[in-house]
């Protein structure tokens, strides 16, 4: 019998990128939160084998490139379920990059497909086979606002925020998320890097040679031990934002931090405050000056905070109400963006609604 769910976007309150690491991976440190915007997923199973991807979209893949299609596969080796699974995708969010859709999409079919099999992963696996299909599927097994780090597949739930309105804008643009994690390196000293362990766990005194498996050698006048250094202290920086963040929300000491700026206003706000940024900005918008522009433009329609979101394209503003939400994607629209007024979706909220029908 089919299962229906919903497959909500998220946004990234903030985003630093650390060294490269030598799967080729980034270290991250970034805050997740799932939003309103959403595309419906039905999964049916049935006697037989094989899996079928349904999307009207001609941008979705429906072969096994899928994530939906990967996520499936691995989820019946695991409960050794031998049956015929179909996925119907009503794509609804903007397919931009920046709002986790496909991410969402595959944790959204796993969850489905468990239900319709009446069979349930030991919840390890299912992080597990989310983080192996890609770093941001397992956020969307938690929901709310969500603390990642590691390559941003390790997951940790933060408190439960009160909604907050947003607007979401989708640029026409495509950014490539690896090609901007290569922009990030090379800024950063060059791919030479990708070798080496922190500099700052070798003992004092004991450089280590550095021999660039692709890309050129650094130039000399930047020590190459001194760089990852640079990327570290950058998520200790927002480490430390984070820490105060959580330590002022979740004590009632009184704090300088915060004296004369009101507890009634929304929490998301201090976290703002605590210096959240995304990294990727400093690539991609020299890249793309379009998508500065519209960050521009969602200052100016009244955001408290304006971000691109994950690699983008994607941009997102936080406002002080849904009116001012409202108007703000209203006037965005005018002057030609796709702009789109939603809410941040509490972990509460995300799970209430993430069920549509099951029979
Ligand atoms: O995990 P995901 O499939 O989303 O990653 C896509 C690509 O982005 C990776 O192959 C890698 O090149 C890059 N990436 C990275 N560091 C991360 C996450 C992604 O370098 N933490």
């Amino acid at each position: 019998m089919p299962v229906t769910v919903r497959s909500f976007a998220k946004i990234n309150l903030g985003l630093r990128i650390g060294a490269a690491r030598e799967d080729g991976f980034h270290e991250l440190l970034t805050v997740y939160q799932t939003i309103g915007l959403h595309d419906v997923i039905r999964v049916s199973v049935g006697r037989g084998a094989g899996i079928e991807i349904r999307c009207a979209d001609p941008r979705v893949p429906r072969d096994e490139s899928n994530t939906c299609f990967r996520i499936v596969e691995k989820a019946l080796r695991v409960l050794k379920a031998k049956r015929r699974v179909v996925v119907a995708i009503e794509k609804r969010l903007p397919v931009q990059g920046g709002l986790g859709g496909a991410s969402a999409n595959a944790v959204a079919a796993l969850l489905a497909l468990e239900r319709a099999l009446k069979k349930k992963l030991p919840a390890t696996d299912r992080l597990r086979i989310a983080a192996e299909v890609g770093s941001d599927l397992p956020l969307f097994l938690v929901g709310g606002t969500v603390l990642g780090v590691g390559r941003g597949e390790q997951v940790y739930p933060l408190q439960d925020l009160p909604a907050m309105a947003c607007v979401v804008v989708t640029p026409e643009v495509g950014v490539s998320t690896p090609k901007a994690f290569a922009e990030w390196d090379r800024r950063m000293g060059g791919s030479a890097l990708r070798l080496g362990e922190p500099a700052e766990l070798r003992p004092a005194g004991q450089p280590r040679a550095v021999v660039p498996t692709r890309g050129e050698m650094l130039p000399a006048k930047k020590p190459a031990q001194l760089r990852p250094h640079t990327s570290r202290d950058r998520i200790v920086e927002l480490g430390r934002g984070l820490s105060a963040w959580l330590s002022e929300t979740y004590s009632s000491a009184p704090s300088d931090l915060l004296a004369g700026r009101g507890r009634a206003e929304n929490p998301l706000l201090w976290l703002v405050r605590a210096g959240i940024e995304n990294d990727f900005e400093q690539v991609v918008f020299p890249e793309y000056p379009e998508l500065s522009e519209g960050k521009r433009a969602l200052e100016r329609a009244g955001a408290v905070y304006a971000s691109l979101s994950g690699s983008g394209s994607t941009l997102y503003g936080l406002f002080r109400s849904r009116a001012e939400a409202a108007k703000a994607a209203g006037r965005l629209r005018r002057e030609g963006w796709a702009a789109l007024a939603s809410v941040t979706l509490t972990r509460r909220a995300y799970w209430k609604k993430f069920l549509v029908s099951s029979f």
